[in-house]
């Protein structure tokens, strides 16, 4: 026994658990996951699985994604990736939905898996169904030789290293990351994406680690903002573009390891039902970087305030227009908005993690959850 624990402090690397760990291994597990794949001084672009099934791809009608949880969120991220910059339509799909709708499926199509485990029964179990009605299946696993890994005819491994917290974090930066380069890859294949714009993509996608790492510095002031809202009964995140999938994710971690309620929305839906939720109660986590839809979120901030609700904001570093109206900024580095995701839910990340710590819950394993949900 006393080996054991004495094993796992080994394992966690100094660390009090797995799950901030896993948080701070991000900038160098973005960095493995691109690793060898692009280099964007010279111009080198490429991803051994996909270059098997390039013209698949660059042909396809449509892409599916399927996958469960975090993983369906990344797959999100990658619906605004791909349609943008290879603009091909794409589906973004519960696993355990899909399975079983009957769904209509082409072998034009391209069914891609996100999975860390590579082990989720829903996430198989639609791979499978799509394989037998003749699509091409593709996997994004994290464990090598993984079922799903096993089952695909391509794929990309992301290169996370194992993740042991049962909520997920580093496995899903590094899956945006590899979505990232697919969609780049795919966009300049087809001419949707001109050159000059993936070069600045492909420079700003490498300064993305140290961007993390100074993301990472924001630890302290998140305790703070942890102290306040560790009693809490209710969360509101909201996000819009690529920023909303980042509330969906901020969302689901906060309940999974703290257990407290939160739910994510598209921050324009608000006025169709959540804002009724807003009282000086409510802590609203809002993501607004400045990027194409900045006016927008600005004005759903005002909303909430009109309605006494506590506002933290993530913000690009030097905004002067929302500290005025929030009662926490919370700055993160510039990027390009296609790229925000990897770095505006890292503060998202410590959020719950200080919350759930503060509340004496068990992080690494929450109750009623598992690793790897092998059963449908
Ligand atoms: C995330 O924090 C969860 N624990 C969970 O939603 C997870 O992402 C989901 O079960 C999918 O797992 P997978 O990526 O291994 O398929």
């Amino acid at each position: 026994q006393r080996l054991e624990m004495a094993l796992e402090s080994i394992e966690k690397g100094g660390y009090p658990h797995f799950m901030l760990k896993e948080i701070f291994e991000q900038p160098r597990s973005i960095l493995d996951s691109m690793r060898g794949r692009m280099i964007a001084e010279s111009n080198h672009l490429m991803m051994g699985g996909i270059r098997e099934f390039e013209n698949k791809f660059v042909n396809a009608d449509r892409i599916l994604i399927v996958a469960c949880g975090t993983s369906w969120h990344a797959g999100l991220v990658a619906e605004y990736l791909i349609e943008d910059l290879a603009r091909i339509p794409v589906e973004v799909e519960y696993a355990s939905e899909f399975r079983y709708r009957n769904p209509i499926i082409s072998e034009r199509d391209i069914v891609v898996a996100i999975s860390q485990s590579g082990e989720t029964a829903d996430t198989l179990a639609a791979l499978e169904l799509a394989k037998s009605k003749g699509a091409t299946i593709f996997g994004i696993c994290n464990v090598v030789g993984s079922s799903i890994a096993r089952a695909t005819d391509a794929g990309a491994y992301t290169h996370a290293g194992p993740e042991i917290g049962v909520a997920s974090t580093k496995a899903f930066t590094a899956q945006v990351t590899v979505l990232s380069l697919i969609a780049m890859i795919i966009g300049s294949k087809r001419g949707t994406l001109e050159t000059t714009k993936l070069h600045q993509l492909m420079v700003e996608l490498e300064s993305i680690p140290a961007k993390v790492e100074k993301a990472l510095e924001l630890n302290d002031q998140i305790i703070k903002i942890s102290e306040q809202y560790k009693d809490a009964t209710n969360f509101l995140y909201l996000g819009r573009g690529y920023n909303f999938p980042v509330a969906l994710e901020g969302a689901l971690k906060l309940k999974e390891i703290s257990y407290i309620h939160a739910e994510g929305y598209p921050a324009a839906e608000m006025k169709h039902g959540p804002i009724a939720l807003i009282d000086e109660q409510m802590p609203v986590v809002v993501i607004a970087t400045k990027d194409s839809s900045y006016e927008k979120i600005v004005s759903n901030i005002q909303e909430v305030k009109a309605r006494k609700g506590k506002i933290i904001a993530v913000v690009t570093e030097g905004d002067t227009t929302i500290p005025a109206m929030a009662d926490h900024v919370i700055e993160i580095p510039e990027t390009s908005e296609h790229l925000v995701p990897l770095l505006s839910v890292i503060p998202l990340q410590l959020l719950s993690y200080h919350i759930a710590v503060m509340r004496g819950c068990n992080v690494d394993q929450p109750r009623n959850l598992a690793k790897s949900v092998t059963v449908e």
